[in-house]
């Protein structure tokens, strides 16, 4: 994800594109650029790292009279973090920048390469300048601008200036988000609205396939009908509760946003019959036998939930470790097994220097993470980012969503490479993956029946999250969920486990949560839930099949694959903590003796 901003008008532009950026900057920051054209001045400044090494560079620019400019705090996806691959993308005397991920731009880059045109960076965004230039020799500005989108295929959110039309920005829409803000002073372009909190009133969000430009205070708007009569929206002046985005706390935001920020992760990677990860060189995994991963709180159990998909889909040995117990077992290391590491802030201490322990012993390593940049990412061999937004909730959610979606789409990755599951498989686990964004969207139905039934947990003594094969993880992160937030203990268990012990708790007073998918193992956990109803424990299923000895029943949808299941059950059990935690008082996104990074040990 990348944040993209814009501006037409005579307001001193620096600073609009800077204030802008600097909201973006959770969308991400291993690079930012800026580009002003007013008159025939063409200004473009760009810097490696947060936005202050940009500020710091552009100090001394001031650009206050009537003029168009475009700004870009970039999330690599293709490129290292380099200032080349830093947008804005300069053709001979035009500007682009762009968030999302042009599909088809390397036989785009050998189109306009055999014509002649040098490329200056490695991303997939410069495409998107030299077709506009190409098409500018023989047509008018706007339609150089339709015929160079018209080209493009994936996801794109993306801004254009050129000389050819300083008094004018062009854009479209497909796949990422953008809207266009009207203010007093003229016409702004974001990512997201918090970009232009206090700058516009009103604001238009852009639908996908929309394009068009913006000539002084002209908007004009269009897509394959042709012109678009739009309406604007009022726009909140208060920053923090637009960046909630009318949500009430940042948690309840980013359970929502997993349906979305999903397609981010799997965008550019999960294609029609195949699972690819340019992140990845050929020869990364030869030698490899074994898989190691090591991690942290809710990204252990990610890790948890990853072993079985590596040992059922890639047939490769996986286990996984607690970051902070790994660091002084003195554990064996050997050089064919590839050592991951999973955490949302790349910060964490424990698995940090986890990490540095493998690479002392000569392993290779792979993060999945969620801040390029972060110490772990610069520590990795290889890094797959999430791709989830900055994550604001000190409980994690759209980080566990992405990192389980990521670490599903590597154990396909490494299947195909050891041709460990059939291609129809690998079909169905494709087939799957495309649904996963329905599946995690939050129904008002589902949300207001947790709300109902929240009420009934409050004061019990204690909770017990069951669940068998992969769905032990995700009762570990349900019950994680739940006592981070509402401080009421729980713990996640192997429901097969709880007749070795746990079961001696079960009374009225006990809740468990079940979770009973239909797609594995569900005789077994049936089994397990009813020992424990026959002990009067009090029982809260969540499953597609009904259960008549449930106390309370949440009724799943999706029972097509063992992994739709999980993310559907996932979502259930942030709700069930998020609607307790709100009943207790509780602050959900800053609970009590917590922080979102625990960077020391
Ligand atoms: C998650 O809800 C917790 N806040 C915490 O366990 C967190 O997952 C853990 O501290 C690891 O953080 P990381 O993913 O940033 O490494």
């Amino acid at each position: 994800m990348c944040g993209i901003v814009g501006y037409v008008g005579s307001s001193e532009k620096k600073e609009i594109l800077l204030d802008g950026l600097k909201e973006l900057e959770y969308r991400g920051y291993d690079s930012a650029g800026i580009a002003v054209i007013e008159g025939s001045n063409l200004n473009s400044f760009k810097a490696v790292g947060k936005l202050e090494n940009l500020v710091e560079k552009a100090k001394s620019f001031k650009a206050d009279s009537f003029g168009v400019a475009i700004g870009h705090t970039r999330w690599a996806t293709h490129g290292k973090p380099t200032e080349l691959n830093a947008h804005p993308h300069l053709g001979k005397k035009s500007y682009v920048v762009h968030n999302g991920i042009i599909e088809n731009y390397q036989e785009l880059k050998k189109e306009l390469i055999a014509e002649g045109v040098t490329f200056l960076s490695q991303t997939d965004t410069e495409v998107i300048v030299h077709l506009f230039e190409k098409y500018s020799e023989s047509s008018e500005p706007f339609e150089a601008f339709q015929k160079a989108i018209e080209r493009l295929d994936g996801a794109y959110a993306t801004l254009l200036i050129t000389q050819d039309a300083p008094d004018t920005i062009f854009f479209a829409k497909h796949g990422s988000p953008m809207l266009i803000g009207f203010g007093e002073d003229g016409i702004y372009f974001a990512s997201s609205d918090t970009a232009i909190i206090g700058k516009a009133s009103e604001v238009y969000y852009l639908e996908d396939g929309e394009y068009g430009y913006a000539k002084g205070s002209d908007v004009a708007i269009f897509n394959k009908e042709g012109k678009v009569e739009f309406t604007k929206k009022p726009l909140s002046s208060d920053k923090v509760s637009a960046q909630k985005d009318g949500y009430r706390f940042f948690m309840e935001k980013e359970i929502y946003e997993q349906s979305t920020v999903i397609v981010d992760t799997m965008m550019g990677r999960v294609l029609d019959s195949e699972v690819v990860l340019d992140e990845i060189e050929s020869g990364f995994f030869d030698g490899i036998n074994a898989i190691k991963i090591c991690a942290c709180g809710t990204s252990y159990h990610s890790a948890l939930a990853a072993s079985y998909l590596f040992e059922r889909m890639a047939k490769i040995r996986c286990d996984v470790e607690i970051a902070s117990e790994f660091r002084y077992k003195e554990p064996l290391l050997s050089s064919d097994t590839l050592f991951i590491t999973i955490s949302q802030s790349g910060e964490t201490a424990d698995t940090l220097e986890a990490l540095k322990m493998a690479k002392r012993a000569g392993l290779k390593s792979l993060t999945i993470c969620n801040v390029d940049n972060s110490s772990i990412v610069r520590e990795s061999d290889v890094a797959l980012l999430t791709r989830a937004g900055i994550e604001k909730g000190v409980a994690s959610t759209k980080a566990f969503a992405t990192q389980t979606m990521l670490l599903w789409i590597l154990a396909i990755y490494i299947a195909q490479l050891r041709e460990s599951v059939s291609k129809e498989q690998i079909a169905s686990e494709i087939e799957a993956m495309r649904h996963s964004p329905t599946v995690l969207k939050v129904t008002d139905a589902l949300h207001s029946k947790i709300h109902r039934l929240s009420k009934r947990y409050l004061h019990g003594h204690g909770f017990f999250f069951i669940g068998r094969d992969l769905f032990y993880p995700l009762a570990l992160e349900g019950a994680l969920k739940l006592k981070e937030i509402s401080y009421l203990h729980a713990e996640g268990y192997p429901a097969g486990e709880m007749k070795h012990g746990p079961i001696a708790l079960a009374d009225s007073n006990l809740f468990t949560v079940a979770l009973m998918p239909k797609t594995l193992l569900y005789d077994k956990i049936k089994s397990n839930v009813e020992e424990l109803s026959a002990r009067d424990a009090t029982i809260l299923a969540i499953s597609p099949e009904s259960f008549e000895l449930a106390d309370d029943f949440i009724q799943t949808k999706y029972a097509s694959h063992p992994m739709l299941e999980f993310f559907e059950m996932m979502v259930v059990t942030q709700l069930l903590a998020l609607e307790i935690s709100i009943r207790l008082g509780n602050d959900v996104d800053m609970p009590r003796n917590l922080a979102k990074s625990v960077t020391v040990e």
